[in-house]
């Protein structure tokens, strides 16, 4: 199945199968015109590397691999420098499109790295984690993390085409699986009731390695993320913010943990999600029966629901204060996604910090 990123000159399709990584030079052949292709993974997936490989050479495509460590440590000044240095040596023209084959990490990276190489080269996407596939890999947000946070340094740069094969998913750890997952719910919290209900009903056999659940899933979330790029591609409009539901109050728990395995991106946004509802509902926004029902579906399929499960035993005033180094700080106040039901997400400009503070003291009491 296909789906377009409609940007005009910037647009691109992505494409849904399973098994489509061995098929991909069908969607490869015509982007190499007839040059090696350079691919960019990590060291921890050589089996999805070996399959994409095999399948370009019968097809006469060569390749070169560049291999990064696995892991958040990669999104550096140091991996973006070697890197760079790397594909300039393997002469990668402007014309060219270098494949970025992992998880948020490599097309993060490499998204960047082509953005910047050249004054900007082509890529393309082939995600193989969930989070991957239903968030990060679409959009065209590219960015490394540096001292003072992550993702700080950065650009917009499209890549030229997405292959996502779902089948990809059997090898992630089910941690991952479930951190991808919450990107799933946020898309029917955003603005899709009827999503909503389809991920309470669907979502523990999505989990469990139902491949049909996970390709639907997929579909839906990508329809739903590239209506809304389309709409607003850099984020001016607050359209694209949307997509931040969930993060903010997440963020400060990434923080918490100084962004560490302790608690993965996608858990964090699983709490967050609940945090942002909860405090909806707090401040009467929102019925308190919606914000019990999303705790239910989290806490059902493993993700945490809040604080607690999330392990954190910070004070309010702590979690705010991470809150107040959040890049989205505009004019000394940070704008909120709060919600007046499922489905019913909307951005909140004038919230209160202390008030937020107190709201988590409460969760945490
Ligand atoms: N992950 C949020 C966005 O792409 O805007």
């Amino acid at each position: 199945m296909q789906i377009d990123v409609d940007l005009g000159t910037r647009g691109y399709p992505v494409v849904i199968d399973a098994g489509l990584l061995s098929r991909a030079a069908e969607w490869l052949k015509p982007l190499a015109r007839g040059r090696s292709m350079a691919i960019v993974t990590d060291s921890n997936l050589s089996h999805h590397r070996q399959t994409l490989q095999t399948a370009l050479a019968a097809a006469d495509i060569a390749t070169t691999v560049i291999e990064l460590d696995p892991g958040e440590g990669s999104k550096s000044w140091a991996t973006l420098e070697s890197l760079t240095n790397q594909l300039l040596e393997l002469g990668i023209e402007r014309g060219d499109h270098v494949i970025a084959l992992g998880g948020g990490v490599i097309g993060d990276l490499v998204g960047f790295a082509c953005a910047i190489l050249k004054r900007g080269c082509n890529f393309v996407q082939i995600p193989t984690t969930l989070l991957a596939q239903v968030d990060s890999s679409v959009g065209g947000k590219t960015a490394i993390n540096t001292r003072a946070g992550k993702n700080l340094i950065g650009a917009f740069h499209q890549p030229s085409l997405v292959l996502i094969d779902p089948e990809t998913l059997a090898t992630l750890p089910l941690r991952e699986l479930r951190a991808g997952y919450a990107e799933v719910v946020k898309y029917g919290l955003i603005d899709d009731a009827n999503f909503f209900a389809w991920c309470e009903t669907n979502g523990p056999a999505l989990i469990a390695g139902d491949i049909t659940l996970r390709t639907t899933a997929i579909a839906h979330s990508i329809a739903a993320k590239a209506r809304i790029v389309a709409e607003d591609e850099r984020e001016t409009s607050g359209k694209r913010a949307l997509l931040n539901l969930g993060h903010t109050f997440g963020h400060a728990l990434e923080a918490e943990t100084g962004f560490s395995a302790a608690l993965l991106h996608g858990e964090a946004v699983a709490a967050g999600m609940a945090l942002a509802y909860g405090y909806s509902a707090d401040r009467g926004l929102c019925p308190a029966d919606d914000a019990a029902r999303i705790g239910k579906h989290l806490r059902g399929v493993g993700l945490p629901d809040g604080l607690a499960a999330a392990g954190i035993v910070a004070s309010g005033t702590a979690l705010v204060d991470h809150m107040r180094h959040d890049k989205k700080m505009a004019g000394g106040s940070l704008p909120f996604l709060l919600s007046r039901g499922i489905g019913e997400t909307y951005l909140d400009s004038a919230v209160d910090l202390a008030d937020v503070a107190r709201y988590l003291d409460r969760q945490t009491r």
